[in-house]
C-alpha cells in the first residue's frame, strides 16, 4: 500500500480491484467459510451467503469505496473529514483489525507449518487422525512451543514486508499466484469427485435443507460476508482514497464481489465433501481445512508435490491479507496519536505478540471456560466472536446511518457516478443503506446478544 504521506493511486481499471482482492481472498475464504458452512447447515447457508453478499456485501463495499476516493482519507479522517463530529466511527472501525491481525497469524502459522511439514515429506503425519487437535493442543505433554514457533514464524514474515515496504511487490506477484491458487482449487475438486463416497457431501454443500434455517444462519453469514471481504474495518475506505476518478467503483465493487464470493464458495466445495469422505469427526471445527484435505492429497497422485504447492498458495493468499491487514493497524496509530512509522510498527508488533500468544495458548493453558462466545476455541475463538460478530456489524450499522442520514446518501452516489458512468444498482444502494441495511443489522447484534448470553439458541 502506498504512503500515507504522498497519497499515490493505484494504476488504471484493474489497480484497485487487485488489490482490494489480494485483501479480501485469504484465510476467510479457505478456512472460516468452508467451517462456518458446516457448522450452520451446508447448502442453505451457501445460499443465504451469496444472498447477502450481492446485496449487503456489494453495497458496502460501495459505501466504504466511495468514502474513501470522495475523501481521500483513510478510515479514522474520513469520517471526521465529512462530520468532524463522528471520527469516532472510524475510531472505532480501526479497532477491528488490530483484535483480527494477531490470531489471523495464528491461523496463518498453522498454515505454514501444513507447507513445511507437507515440503519434507510428511503427508502421512498430516493426514494421521488427531493430528491437528494434538498440534493445536501441544498433544499428550502439552508442549506449546511448537504452534507458537509457527505462530511467530508467520507474524515475522508479516512484520518484514510492512517494515520493508514491499506490498506493491506481493501485490504484483498474487496476480499470477491467485489464478494460480484458483486453478489448483477447481483442480483438486476435480479430483475429489473420482472418490468414493464424496456425493454425500456434495449434496450437503449445495442442497439447501430450509429446516436449518434460523436466525443464526444469518448472523454467521453477515459476520462472515464482513470478515471476507474486509469490510467494517475500514481498509476499503483506505483502498477507495488510492482510487483514480476515472474508475468505476461499481464496476470495481462487483469484480471484488465476484472474486471473493467465487473463491468462498469453491474453497468450500472443495473441502466440504472431503470432510464426509474422509468421515471427519472435527467438520465442523475451526480446524476443518487442517484436517479434510491432508487425506485427499494423501491418497491423490502426486499428492506429495500437490500439497506442498497448494499450502504454499494459501500461506501467500494468507499473508497478503493479513499484510493488509497488518498495514491497517500500522496506519491506525500513525493516524491517531501521530506517532513516527517506526515506533508504530512496534507497537503493532508488541499486540501479535500479546494477544497472538494468548490465542495460542488458549489451546492449552490459558484455555478459557467462556460458553458460546469462545465457540471452544478459547481465546481466539473470543477475538474471533467479538470482532465479527459484535463489533463489524456495529461498524456496518454507524457507517450506513452516517451515509444515510448524517452526510446523506447523494453524497455518496455522486461520488460513485464521479466517473461518468450511469450507477446501474443506484436504487438498490439507497434502500439497502437507508433502510434494509440499518434494520437488518440492528436485529443481527440483537440475534448476536441473545445467542451470547444463552437466552436463545439457534442450534
Ligand atoms: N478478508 C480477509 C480474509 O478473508 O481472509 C481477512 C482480512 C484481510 C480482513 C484484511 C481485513 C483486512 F483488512
Amino acid at each position: 500500500m502506498p504512503e500515507n504521506e504522498e497519497r499515490a493511486s493505484f494504476s488504471g481499471k484493474v489497480g484497485f480491484v487487485l488489490a482490494a482482492s489480494a485483501s479480501a481472498v485469504g484465510l476467510g475464504n479457505l478456512w472460516r467459510f468452508p467451517y462456518l458452512t458446516s457448522h450452520y447447515g451446508g447448502g442453505i447457508f451457501v445460499i443465504v451467503y451469496i444472498i447477502l453478499a450481492v446485496t449487503f456485501g456489494f453495497s458496502l463495499l460501495i459505501a466504504e469505496t466511495a468514502l474513501g476516493r470522495k475523501t481521500g482519507k483513510s478510515c479514522i479522517s474520513a469520517f471526521g473529514e465529512l462530520c468532524s463530529k463522528y471520527k469516532w466511527i472510524g475510531v472505532l472501525a480501526a479497532l477491528v483489525p488490530i483484535l483480527i491481525v494477531p490470531y489471523y497469524c495464528v491461523i496463518g502459522g498453522w498454515v505454514t507449518k501444513w507447507f513445511a511439514e507437507s515440503a519434507m515429506g510428511g503427508l502421512s503425519t498430516l493426514a494421521s487422525s488427531g493430528y491437528w487437535v494434538s498440534f493445536v493442543t501441544g498433544g499428550e505433554t502439552g508442549d506449546m512451543s511448537d504452534p507458537t514457533a509457527w505462530f511467530l514464524i508467520f507474524a515475522l514474515l508479516c512484520v518484514v514486508c510492512v517494515a520493508v515496504g514491499v506490498e506493491r511487490g506481493i501485490e504484483r506477484l498474487s496476480k499470477i499466484l491467485m489464478p494460480l491458487l484458483l486453478f489448483m482449487i477447481i483442480g483438486i475438486t476435480i479430483y475429489e469427485f473420482t472418490l468414493p463416497n464424496i456425493w454425500d457431501g456434495v449434496v450437503f454443500y449445495l442442497n439447501p435443507d430450509i429446516s436449518k434455517l434460523n436466525a443464526g444462519t444469518f448472523m454467521g453469514a453477515i459476520s462472515q460476508i464482513f470478515y471476507s471481504m474486509s469490510l467494517a474495518m475500514g481498509i476499503m475506505i483506505t483502498y477507495g482514497s488510492y482510487m483514480k476518478k476515472s474508475v468505476s467503483i461499481e464496476k470495481s465493487a462487483r469484480n471484488v464481489g465476484v472474486i471473493d464470493t467465487g473463491v468462498a464458495f469453491l474453497a468450500g466445495l472443495m473441502i466440504i465433501p472431503a470432510a464426509f469422505a474422509y468421515d471427519h469427526p472435527d467438520a465442523q471445527s475451526i480446524g476443518l481445512m487442517f484436517t479434510a484435505l491432508p487425506d485427499v492429497f494423501a491418497t491423490m497422485p502426486g499428492g506429495e508435490i500437490v500439497a506442498p504447492v497448494f499450502y504454499l498458495l494459501v500461506l501467500f493468499a494468507a499473508m497478503t491479507s493479513a499484510v493488509s491487514l497488518l498495514e491497517t493497524v500500522v496506519s491506525v496509530f500513525v493516524d491517531l496519536k501521530a506517532i513516527k512509522r517506526k515506533k508504530s510498527i512496534l507497537i503493532s508488533i508488541a499486540l501479535i505478540l500479546v494477544l497472538g500468544m494468548m490465542s495460542v495458548l488458549g489451546f492449552g493453558p490459558l484455555a478459557t471456560d467462556i460458553p458460546l462466545l469462545d465457540g471452544g476455541a478459547g481465546w481466539l475463538g473470543i477475538f474471533d466472536t467479538i470482532t465479527n460478530n459484535f463489533m463489524m456489524p456495529i461498524v456496518a450499522l454507524l457507517t450506513c446511518i452516517f451515509i444515510g442520514y448524517v452526510i446523506k446518501v447523494t453524497v455518496i452516489t455522486d461520488e460513485v457516478k464521479a466517473d461518468g458512468n450511469a450507477f446501474v444498482s443506484e436504487r438498490l444502494f439507497e434502500v439497502m443503506i437507508k433502510y434494509i441495511c440499518p434494520v437488518f443489522l440492528a436485529l443481527m447484534l440483537i440475534v448476536a446478544v441473545t445467542i451470547t448470553f444463552g437466552i436463545y439458541s439457534p442450534y
